[in-house]
């Protein structure tokens, strides 16, 4: 009789890989923490609520927003020195944060038709909306003109001729920026970096492409020019490439100014500062970020009044959210333990879109033990379906347990999915001990509503 080989636990005391994420509370590394997060007696609390008491109410996998983060950080911005800051609602959106960015004073920046109805829905100023996108329909074109959109970013010559028409039919005279490349490559991930000379957004300064958009719009009656914007990439931490582009795009209204005429009276260099993820990582602050603008701007244009907009969207609310989930099952691998989570790629799509690190922290009870190479890894039917790659665990985290992943509050629920049929997890607001729903949790019988089951598709031809 043979007995099945048992596998080696990756034992405590082992020798760790370089470079292995610490997990880390919000004692130890603030940085990558809400504001208000706080270990007490051992358990983690957020904006005065205990997680474990919110998990027992809503359940896990959970999305929970420190709202006095979020509200800070709006401050910082607004205080930053730009003249106008458009919160980038493709981080995360809904009604309620709708209503945050409208209390703050903050404008909004949406690149869908989506994002622009809910906008509008909740009762935002639609002349503070500026509205991004390299393949806007020509009904969400006309939906803007229709709302009063206050700017629309075109991004193809098409969109300048579809915009136009669409202004033109309203009665109206649509105000624009002309979105440019000005061949800076961000320093980030190449899936995050927007502003070199070979992506899918903007007109190219090099070969006159963005001078050719600029004259297009002047030549249409119903659209008037009033800035010109690039965004080079998100999670940005160096300024350097910033400067650059403030640098390019004040050349490139010089030479609108000297070769045309066209004066230009808002530059908008949207957003891109990085924030933490795991501990000690910098964070690129608000007022540093608008001084690296500012100091490309005032090189080339020196003294002029042209005004500055930005548009940040993982800074303002990355890391005011934390994303909770229940342990499920420990397994020891051959190299490392392999911690399942009651979420995954369909929550947190960022480590497998883009292979991003984070840490994470129990938030019932202080784990205990030698830290050993764990992975936590979501419930998906995908290898790549990881929550936290490589990270040194308390040797005692257990099935059962409750993990909190933090720095999750941009792009986690604005990318989340309905893989393998997963319903999407509940958003949560927390303040001064107290909780509300921003977002309801999906239902299995939200997922069923779709299903048609077979219903006939009426064709206009043949
Ligand atoms: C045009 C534009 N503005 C602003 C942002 C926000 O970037 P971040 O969330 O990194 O600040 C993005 C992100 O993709 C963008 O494409």
């Amino acid at each position: 009789m043979s007995t099945a080989p048992s596998l080696p636990a990756p034992r405590a005391g082992t020798p760790l890989p370089d470079g292995l994420a610490a997990a880390a509370s919000p004692e130890t590394a603030p940085e990558v923490w809400p504001l208000t997060a706080r270990t007490v007696e051992g358990r983690l609390h957020v904006g005065g609520v205990a997680l474990h008491d919110l998990a027992d109410a809503c359940g896990t996998a959970l999305y929970v927003v420190d709202e006095a983060d979020f509200r800070h950080r709006a401050r910082l911005w607004r205080e930053s020195g730009a003249d106008r800051v458009h919160y980038a609602s493709k981080a995360f959106l809904c009604a309620e944060m709708i209503r945050w960015v409208d209390s703050e004073g903050l404008h909004l920046d949406v690149c869908s038709g989506g994002e622009l109805r809910l906008a509008v829905d909740t009762g935002f100023d639609a002349a503070r909306i500026v509205f991004h996108g390299n393949n806007k329909s020509v009904a969400e074109l006309e939906a803007a003109v229709a709302n009063g959109v206050g700017v629309v970013v075109v991004d193809c010559l098409e969109e300048i001729d579809r915009l136009a028409r669409a202004a033109a039919a309203a009665d109206r005279v649509q105000d624009v920026y002309v979105r440019i490349a000005p061949g800076v490559a961000a320093e980030t991930h190449d899936y995050m970096a927007t502003g070199g000379d070979d992506v899918k957004f903007g007109f190219p300064v090099r070969g006159g492409h963005a001078e050719r958009a600029v004259l297009a719009v002047a030549a249409r009656p119903s659209l008037r020019l009033t800035g010109v914007h690039s965004h080079i990439g998100s999670q940005i931490t160096a300024t350097d490439g910033l400067t650059l582009a403030a640098e390019r795009v004040a050349a490139f209204v010089a030479l609108l100014a000297e070769r045309h005429a066209i004066t230009v009276e808002e530059i908008d260099l949207g957003g891109g500062a990085g924030i933490p993820y795991l501990p000690g990582q910098p964070r690129l602050e608000p007022a540093t970020f608008t001084s690296a603008l500012r100091a490309g701007l005032e090189r080339v244009l020196p003294g002029s009044p042209v005004r500055l907009a930005v548009e940040p969207g993982r800074s303002m609310i990355g890391t005011a959210g934390v994303t909770l989930y229940r342990v499920g099952a420990v397994k020891d691998g051959l190299r490392r333990r392999f911690v399942s989570v009651d979420g995954g790629m369909s929550d947190a799509l960022r480590p497998s879109l883009y292979l991003a690190r984070y840490t994470a922290w129990t938030a019932n009870r202080p784990a205990r033990g030698e830290p050993v190479h764990a992975v936590v890894v979501g419930r998906h039917c995908e290898s790549g379906d990881v929550v936290v790659p490589d990270i040194a665990l308390p040797e005692d985290v257990a099935t059962g347990d409750l993990l909190a992943v933090p720095a999750t509050g941009a792009y986690h629920h604005a990318m989340a999915s309905n893989y393998n049929a997963q319903p999407r997890p509940a958003v949560v607001a927390v303040r001064d001990g107290r909780a509300h729903l921003m977002v309801r949790r999906e239902t299995p019988e939200d997922l069923r509503r779709r299903d048609a089951h077979g219903e006939p598709v009426r064709l206009t031809t043949g």
